[in-house]
């Protein structure tokens, strides 16, 4: 078999908020792989610390701790010109709220080619106008969009807008911070398709941030779920479905709502109680309990993991 290719390694992260002196702890010793081409679910409660790791790796918010290594190059931390440049063309963001995250003030036009005056500075203003072009058609939108502002769009247009400005970037990674979660039910699926599409077409790596795990089963190779800052498991999707181990995971399963109305009626919801885990003398730590499934747990709670897997 092909040996996977790492392109995004997230190492022991800590991100610090407040002072130095009073910090808050968003996220804790955050560690995990991202492979060339696959579509990576990172899901947790609002509060949890997504949104944090998501612009930690595009630089937004610095390290506190651990580094955070691109094609095997560190990206955090102070970094060469050239590093920059980049980060800042390679990897792109997409975000939650189509209808905060665009420029109101500006047109189609600008909100879409905005990032290349600093990549592509020598372009003319015509080769500019047709490179918008082209990334409005391949979000599904017309260029004649291209003089219109942003108010005269609906939630999915305005999110295919922000789709096509960070492929204007042709870029190689996207974290999509909970990309559909703000559209109406109906127009998800085609947002969805639109990305799984790009992927597909251009081998795009995806870092797919959503708060609750029902969508993440079909668009995700593997999933990673984190609590309070910290990761608690992460495993292959289908493996996460079958085998949760972590009981923050098992609580996230238990509201998946289940296609069979059988078991949706009989299915038991959950509660996860951080404080049922003894931590004061036994330590979690991050663990690989089978190959490529990870949990955090204390010796005696990987034991027991361990046993759940085998029976
Ligand atoms: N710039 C900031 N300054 C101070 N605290 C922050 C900042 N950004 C985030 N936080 C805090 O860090 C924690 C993690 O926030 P984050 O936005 O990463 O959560 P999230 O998992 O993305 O949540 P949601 O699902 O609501 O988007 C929260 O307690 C939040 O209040
Ligand atoms: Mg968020």
């Amino acid at each position: 078999m092909k040996e996977k290719e790492v392109l995004l390694s997230v190492r022991n992260l800590d991100v610090n908020f407040g002072t130095k002196r009073k910090p808050f702890h968003a996220v804790k010793n955050v560690s995990f792989d991202i492979y060339k081409g696959e579509t990576f679910g990172l899901v947790g409660e609002s509060g949890s610390g997504k949104t944090t790791i998501g612009r930690a790796i595009l630089r937004i918010h610095p390290a506190s701790g651990g580094e955070i290594l691109y094609k095997g190059e560190r990206i955090s931390g102070k970094i060469s010109k050239e590093m920059d440049k980049k980060v800042v063309s390679e990897i792109q963001m997409i975000f939650q709220d189509p209808m905060s995250s665009l420029n109101e003030r500006a047109k189609v036009n600008y909100i879409v080619s905005e990032g290349t005056y600093n990549t592509k500075k020598e372009l003319s203003a015509r080769q500019r106008q047709l490179l918008v072009d082209q990334a409005l058609l391949d979000v599904g939108l017309l260029p004649e969009f291209s003089s219109r502002f942003p108010h005269e769009f609906s939630g999915g247009q305005r999110q295919r807008i922000g789709i096509a400005r960070s492929l204007i970037m042709e870029p190689e990674f996207i974290v999509a911070d909970e990309p559909i979660s703000a559209l109406d039910v109906s127009i998800r699926a085609q947002v969805l398709n639109l990305m799984s599409k790009l992927q597909k077409e251009r081998g795009l790596t995806y870092l797919f941030i959503a708060h609750d795990l029902s969508v993440m089963r079909f668009i995700s190779d593997r999933i990673a779920v984190i609590s309070k800052g910290q990761l608690v498991e992460l495993a292959e999707s289908e493996d996460l479905f079958k085998n949760p181990l972590h009981p923050y995971t098992k609580a996230l399963l238990s509201v998946v709502p289940q296609p069979d109305p059988e078991s949706e009626k009989n299915k038991e919801i959950l509660i996860y109680d951080p404080s049922q885990h003894d931590y004061s003398t036994d330590p979690p730590v991050w663990e690989e309990v089978a190959p490529g499934h990870f949990v955090l747990g204390n010796q005696k709670e990987l034991e027991e993991y361990r046993k759940e897997l085998e029976a």
